[in-house]
């Protein structure tokens, strides 16, 4: 293998293993999750996907974490003009709400975090959010606040540069967190997790009221 074809080797082989390990940081997450609710076993701490965060609300209010106190929280990242993902997971999200009684939707605090602060002011977000009924938080902020959140829920995100000269989008991952009423993270759901999983899962963990 000369040089040339052995760096083009190393980079799928490198993507591979940045994959494997993402997903095992998922795998873990789900496990823990498991665990935490089937045999009352607390992940070790610093684990867990979550974390406190300061951000900006569409109206401009600041919130925090605190804000959502003793309510569940349906937290997704991504960004307002994902062409595809971002739409359906929220699509998701929503449908699974309308699906549960209103007292447990009532305990529920649906929640979009962007990862494009450049372009995701609060007015785009308010704009976006209130396609969707119930409608979601929509939380944007300074670039450092939104990477400590990021970086607290182990979100991917990177910036790719649109090759035919137009707006850059964004790669990221697209996984829903349920959250408690304490801000402790309860379950997962991944791409595959449809509305009805979601509502289930809604169903057996809110207690009916
Ligand atoms: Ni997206």
């Amino acid at each position: 293998m000369n040089k040339n074809s052995r760096l083009l080797f190393l980079i799928p082989v490198t993507m591979v293993l940045a994959f494997i390990g993402f997903a095992m940081t998922i795998e873990s997450a789900r496990t823990y999750a498991h665990g935490a609710h089937e045999h009352e076993t607390v992940a070790p701490a610093g684990t867990e996907p979550g974390g406190p965060f300061k951000l900006t609300d569409q109206d401009g209010k600041t919130v925090t974490e605190k804000d959502f106190d003793g309510k569940y929280r349906l937290v997704y990242f991504g960004f307002t003009s994902c062409p595809d993902v971002c739409p359906v997971d929220l699509k998701k999200m929503t449908d699974a709400l309308n699906m549960i009684d209103k007292g447990r939707l009532a305990e529920i605090a649906p929640i979009f975090i962007t990862v494009d602060p450049d372009r995701d002011t609060p007015k785009v977000m308010k704009e976006y959010v209130s396609l969707f009924k119930p409608s979601p938080v929509g939380l944007t902020g300074s670039k450092e606040d939104l990477k400590k959140v990021q970086d607290g829920y182990k979100v991917y995100a990177a910036k790719v540069e649109d090759k035919k000269g137009g707006d850059y989008t964004l790669n990221h991952s697209a996984y829903i967190y349920l959250m408690g009423p304490d801000n402790r993270f309860i379950d997962i759901f991944t791409p595959e997790d449809k509305a009805t999983d979601i509502a289930a899962k809604l169903k057996k963990i809110i207690p009916a009221t």
